[in-house]
């Protein structure tokens, strides 16, 4: 198998490369490619060097997939030229989360979604992706009619320029640039992503549009609420659920816990809660604080953290990729 990683120089691109080897795709023969800015540099992956291609050289390559996380505009321009040769493109950006004709997936979900004729598969984003696996098994077991949620986001969702941002103003320094109108140390902000006309920013669209679409359930009411908190290890989320029928606090536990890719953590009496600490570096979810929401019937609250440049994008992909490639084994 010959697999490109397009936007391998970037934050989600460097954790694909560490999730192929992880996972034991080192032995596929590995392409890298990023801007032209970045064409001839080395990056070190496996014990060997890689390196860097225009995206360009890597289409005229013909890779059997291509993993992209190098924006949407990168996206809109090359995944077809990709699908064009022939190769699979599992894309992170938004670039075609919304399209009908697109399979919008989260493996331990919806993989059955993908056609063997798809040349284009997007990766959700991180804060759906995280809230939806959480979500999976009390849907297929209970229903779900309304979702409130609040993220408090990593800045290492908006790249490195954000990190470079929170390590100088930690350390007391003017930051080079700014991914931030503001100072985000010993500060947060109230939105993530940019805003609509309708006040509601993109980032809490793609909650709304996304989780309908990998649950497959358009009636599902939601309301989103995204903050940017100066944090590194990952997303957190407080998610409210109203469930279609009353449930048991215990057998939610048990769902959850049998529940591929979740961790439940969840013991108040011993400090036991999800946090980004744990989470970092990590491909699970963890989830946590469920409690039974007293003012309304068959409604629950929950506490959803997982880091976003993991299972929140780069072993996602490649945890699709990896599934694809079973598919053409068998
Ligand atoms: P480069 O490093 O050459 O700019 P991040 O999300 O961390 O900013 O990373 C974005 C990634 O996408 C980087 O690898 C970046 O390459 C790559 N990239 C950005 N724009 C393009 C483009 N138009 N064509 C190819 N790669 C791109």
């Amino acid at each position: 198998m010959k697999i490109a990683v397009v936007g391998a120089t970037g934050l989600v691109g460097s954790v694909m490369l560490k999730v192929l080897q992880e996972r034991g795709l080192d032995q596929h023969e590995i392409l890298v490619a990023a801007s032209e800015r970045s064409v001839g540099r080395s990056i070190s992956f496996a014990g060997r060097t890689l390196q860097v291609m225009s995206v360009d050289d890597a289409i005229a390559a013909h890779p059997d997939y291509a993993v992209f996380s190098a924006g949407a505009a990168a996206s809109r321009q090359y995944a077809p030229r990709f699908a064009e040769v022939g190769t699979t493109v599992i894309d992170n950006s938004s670039a075609w989360r919304k399209d009908p004709n697109i399979p919008l997936v989260v493996p331990e979900i919806n993989m059955e979604v993908v056609a063997d004729r798809d040349r284009i598969i997007a990766n959700p984003n991180c804060s759906t992706i995280q809230m939806v696996l959480a979500l999976s098994a009390l849907q297929r077991t209970y229903g779900i009619r309304r979702l409130v949620v609040s993220t408090y986001q990593s800045v290492t969702g908006t790249g490195m320029k954000a990190i470079r941002q929170l390590e100088a103003e930690e350390a007391g320094e003017t930051p080079e640039t700014m991914a931030y109108p503001y100072p985000i140390h010993r500060n947060l902000f109230p939105h993530g992503g940019d805003f609509q006309t309708d006040g509601y920013t993109t980032e809490e669209q793609k909650l709304v549009d996304e989780t309908r679409k990998i649950l497959r359930d358009d009636s599902i009411a939601i309301t989103a609420t995204v903050a940017r908190v100066p944090v590194v290890g990952g997303h957190s989320e407080s998610v409210n659920v109203e469930l279609r029928c009353d449930y048991d606090l215990d057998d939610v536990r048990r769902l959850l816990a049998e529940t591929p890719g979740i961790v439940l953590c969840d013991d108040p009496s011993q400090q036991q809660y999800p946090m980004p600490m744990m989470a970092e570096g990590r491909d699970e979810v963890f989830v946590g604080r469920l409690r039974r929401d007293f003012s309304q019937p068959n409604t629950l609250n929950m506490w959803v953290v997982g880091d976003n440049l993991r299972k929140g994008a780069a072993t996602n992909a490649i945890q699709i990729l990896q599934e694809l490639i079973k598919r053409k084994k068998e």
